[in-house]
């Protein structure tokens, strides 16, 4: 109960000012009545200079600390005798006698219920055994008088809780904030945390909640799991972000550490990052934290691409800017290999140029489309040999030739093809005006774009 000062932190000594002046009002008000009592036999007894004698209410100062008026001797302003007679009606501890000295509280939004109803249920009047006489002391066993154990059940406790120390959170009276907390939400957690304060304010990315409310995510009393989550897994961001999920849940190609192992703390920090998007690595660096190694996939051996990467002579573009999630989706896709857009997962295919939109995404589609062109460097003369190797019913796929990811020979061209099981080779030199190539398609085929040259007959 607040003094004419603000409420201050504990232990703050100066609240008590004001109040002695205010004591003796309240005892001059009361002063002069003839203080007759009764003993047990009926007989009127005269009321002492003093109740508290070895005989009489020798409990009422014991104790560590006594209540100001009890220390003074002075029961009057509480105890009013009646009809002058050694008898006394057991004053309501509520705001009536207390706020004879006591000045009223503002009022808050959030009202403890029985701070509202009666002060005595807490406070003993008279003394205790800490300086606020509360009952039951100052940790949890006062609370818990009333609450039951909010550490019941909890195999792990937060420290505050541990040492029952309610009231560094929670304020016993009335607070303007949900839960009678001491500080908003968006705080409370911070303010001993300053660790997870000081990140927040290095961070490229700040996880909106985090900023909002710890709780979100953690229980403030304890749990049963790690660091208190309320959850687990992706059950925890599923909490918020369950249409995301369900968005995720309909692709045709999963990726499977969204759901498998650690879910989406795999990829993603849960409080702040250093990156976009909380990521806890740039994308390239990411995605090769989990593929330097080949992976038994669901559907067969998955290459190292940190190996495919590593020694080659020539990246494609988007790797050279480390950017796997230029032609990738992090999540999961309806393309295979969990691609931004169509692309054939097959070494043959009928041609529609919509197949190769990853491709045409970035690059020109002309090179492909007609049998003549100057629009392409793959030409024999005007004979376009990316149409002739793409553009029919049984197609290739650009993998046929290309490698996606890296190469050592020019223009990307794969040294090996994956053929079934069997790796063929590809043999591709390039000259000014053209290249050749030695492959297990065909026997060794030149093109030359200034001076077309006469191949023997092919097979196709
Ligand atoms: C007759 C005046 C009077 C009445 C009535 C009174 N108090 Fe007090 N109270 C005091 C004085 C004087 C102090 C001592 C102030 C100090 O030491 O700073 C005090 C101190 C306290 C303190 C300790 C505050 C602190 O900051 O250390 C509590 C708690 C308290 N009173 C609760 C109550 C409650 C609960 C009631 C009603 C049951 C009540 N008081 C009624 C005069 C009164
Ligand atoms: C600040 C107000 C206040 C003062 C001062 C005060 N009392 Fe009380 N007293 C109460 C209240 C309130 C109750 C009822 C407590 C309850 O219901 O738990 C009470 C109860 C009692 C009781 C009956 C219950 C018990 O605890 O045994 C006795 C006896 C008593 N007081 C004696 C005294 C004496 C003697 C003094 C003076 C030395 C005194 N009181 C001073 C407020 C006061
Ligand atoms: C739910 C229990 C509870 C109730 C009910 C309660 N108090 Fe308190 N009160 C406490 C606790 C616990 C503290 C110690 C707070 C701390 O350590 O910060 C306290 C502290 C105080 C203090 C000293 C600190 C301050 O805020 O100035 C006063 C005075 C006080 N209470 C008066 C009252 C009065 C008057 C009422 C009734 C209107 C009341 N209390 C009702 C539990 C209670
Ligand atoms: C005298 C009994 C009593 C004591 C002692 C008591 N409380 Fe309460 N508390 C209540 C009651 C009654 C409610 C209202 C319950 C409700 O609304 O469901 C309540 C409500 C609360 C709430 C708000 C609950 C909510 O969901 O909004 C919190 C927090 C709380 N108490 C914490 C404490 C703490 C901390 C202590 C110890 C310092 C404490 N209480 C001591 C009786 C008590
Ligand atoms: C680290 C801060 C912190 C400490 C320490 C703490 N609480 Fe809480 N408490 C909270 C927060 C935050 C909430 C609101 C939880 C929510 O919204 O999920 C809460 C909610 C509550 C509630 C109401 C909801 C419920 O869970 O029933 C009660 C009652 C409560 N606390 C009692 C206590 C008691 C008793 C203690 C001491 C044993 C305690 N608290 C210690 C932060 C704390
Ligand atoms: C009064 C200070 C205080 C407040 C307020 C506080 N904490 Fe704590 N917290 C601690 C202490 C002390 C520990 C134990 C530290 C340790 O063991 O290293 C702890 C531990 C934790 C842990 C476990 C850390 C680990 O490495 O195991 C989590 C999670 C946590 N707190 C979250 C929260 C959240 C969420 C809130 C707000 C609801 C909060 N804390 C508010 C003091 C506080
Ligand atoms: C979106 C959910 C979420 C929110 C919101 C959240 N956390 Fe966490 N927190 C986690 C997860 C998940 C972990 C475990 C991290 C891991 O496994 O890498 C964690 C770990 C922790 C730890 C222990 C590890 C460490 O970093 O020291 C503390 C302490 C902690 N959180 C405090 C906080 C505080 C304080 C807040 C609010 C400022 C907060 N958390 C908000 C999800 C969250
Ligand atoms: C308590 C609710 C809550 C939980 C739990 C939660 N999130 Fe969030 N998350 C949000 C909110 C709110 C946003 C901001 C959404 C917006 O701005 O549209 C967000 C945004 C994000 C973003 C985008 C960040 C950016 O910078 O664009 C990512 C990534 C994310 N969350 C991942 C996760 C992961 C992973 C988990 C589980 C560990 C998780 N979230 C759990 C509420 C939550
Ligand atoms: C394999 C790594 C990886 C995993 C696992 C992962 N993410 Fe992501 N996430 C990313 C990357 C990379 C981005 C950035 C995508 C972009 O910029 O196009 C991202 C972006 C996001 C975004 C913001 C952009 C958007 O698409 O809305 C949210 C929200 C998100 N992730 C939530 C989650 C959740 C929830 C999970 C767990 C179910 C999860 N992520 C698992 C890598 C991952
Ligand atoms: C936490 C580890 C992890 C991270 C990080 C990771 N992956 Fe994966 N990825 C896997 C695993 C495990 C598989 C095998 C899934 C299966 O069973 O098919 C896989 C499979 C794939 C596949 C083949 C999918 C299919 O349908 O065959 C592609 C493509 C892929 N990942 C790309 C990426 C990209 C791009 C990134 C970065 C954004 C990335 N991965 C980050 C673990 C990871
Ligand atoms: C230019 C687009 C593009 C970029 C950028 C790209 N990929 Fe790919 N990735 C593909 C294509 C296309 C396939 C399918 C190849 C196939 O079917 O032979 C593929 C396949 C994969 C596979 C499956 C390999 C297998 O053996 O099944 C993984 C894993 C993969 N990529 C990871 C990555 C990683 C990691 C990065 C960044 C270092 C990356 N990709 C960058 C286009 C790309
Ligand atoms: C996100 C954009 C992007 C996507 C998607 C993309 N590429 Fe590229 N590609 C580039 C860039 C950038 C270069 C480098 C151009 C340069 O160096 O002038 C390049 C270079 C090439 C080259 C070498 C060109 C030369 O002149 O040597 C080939 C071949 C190639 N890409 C094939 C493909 C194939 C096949 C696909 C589809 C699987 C594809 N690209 C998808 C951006 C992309
Ligand atoms: C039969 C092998 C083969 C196939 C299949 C193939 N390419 Fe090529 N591509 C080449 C060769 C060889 C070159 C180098 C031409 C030169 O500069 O001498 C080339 C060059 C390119 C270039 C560089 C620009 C240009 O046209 O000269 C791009 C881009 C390209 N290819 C994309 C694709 C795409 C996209 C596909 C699938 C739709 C594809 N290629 C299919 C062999 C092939």
């Amino acid at each position: 109960m607040a003094m004419k000062q603000e409420r201050g932190a504990r232990g703050d000594r100066r609240r008590g000012r004001g109040l002695a002046p205010r004591l003796a009002l309240v005892l001059a008000v009361l002063g002069g009545v003839a203080h007759l009592g009764r003993a047990q036999d009926g007989a009127p007894i005269q009321l002492g200079p003093s109740c508290v004698t070895a005989e009489c209410h020798a409990d009422i100062n014991q104790g560590q600390f006594l209540h100001g008026p009890v220390n003074m001797g002075q029961c009057q302003p509480c105890h009013v005798p009646v009809n002058n007679q050694h008898v006394f009606e057991k004053p309501a501890g509520g705001e009536p006698v207390c706020l004879l000295c006591h000045e009223t509280e503002q009022p808050k939004a959030v009202v403890h219920a029985p701070f509202a109803a009666d002060c005595a249920v807490c406070h003993d009047p008279h003394n205790g055994g800490n300086r606020y006489f509360v009952k039951g002391g100052l940790g949890a066993e006062s609370c818990n008088q009333c609450h039951s154990d909010v550490s019941a059940g909890l195999s792990m406790l937060h420290g505050p809780v541990a040492v029952g120390e309610c009231l560094v959170c929670h304020t016993p009276h009335q607070s303007e904030h949900a839960h009678l907390l001491v500080e908003p939400r968006a705080t409370l957690c911070q303010s001993c945390h300053t660790d997870v304060q000081a990140e927040l304010e290095n961070a490229v990315s700040v996880h909106t909640p985090v900023k909002q409310d710890c709780a979100g995510c953690h229980n403030a009393h304890g749990g049963n799991r790690e660091y208190f989550l309320v959850a687990e897994g992706q059950d925890l961001c599923r909490k918020c972000h369950e249409p995301f999920l369900k968005q995720m849940s309909q692709f045709k190609h999963p990726h499977e550490p969204m759901s498998e192992g650690k879910g989406c703390v795999a990829c993603h920090e849960a409080h702040v990052s250093s990156q976009e998007q909380l990521l806890k690595a740039h994308n390239m660096e990411l995605c090769l934290s989990c593929h330097n190694e080949t992976i038994e996939g669901a559907r067969g051996m998955i290459e190292n691409i940190q190996a495919q990467i590593g020694n080659a002579r020539f990246l494609h573009g988007p790797l050279r800017e480390d950017n796997c999630i230029a032609c990738h989706q992090a999540h999961g896709s309806d393309h295979p290999n969990i691609l931004e857009k169509a692309f054939p997962d097959s070494f043959y295919t009928s041609f529609e140029s919509e197949k190769y939109d990853l491709c045409f995404a970035c690059h020109d589609k002309q090179i492909i489309l007609e049998e003549k062109t100057a629009a392409t460097g793959f030409r024999n003369g005007e004979q376009n040999l990316h149409y002739l190797h793409v553009n029919r019913e049984k197609g290739r796929s650009c993998r046929a030739c290309h490698h996606e990811h890296a190469a050592n020979q020019p223009n990307h061209i794969r040294e090996e093809v994956p053929f079934g099981r069997w790796r063929m080779q590809v043999e591709f030199e390039k000259t000014e005006t053209g290249g050749s190539c030695s492959t297990g398609c065909h026997v060794p085929y030149k093109y030359d774009r200034a001076s077309p040259v006469q191949n023997v007959a092919a097979r196709e």
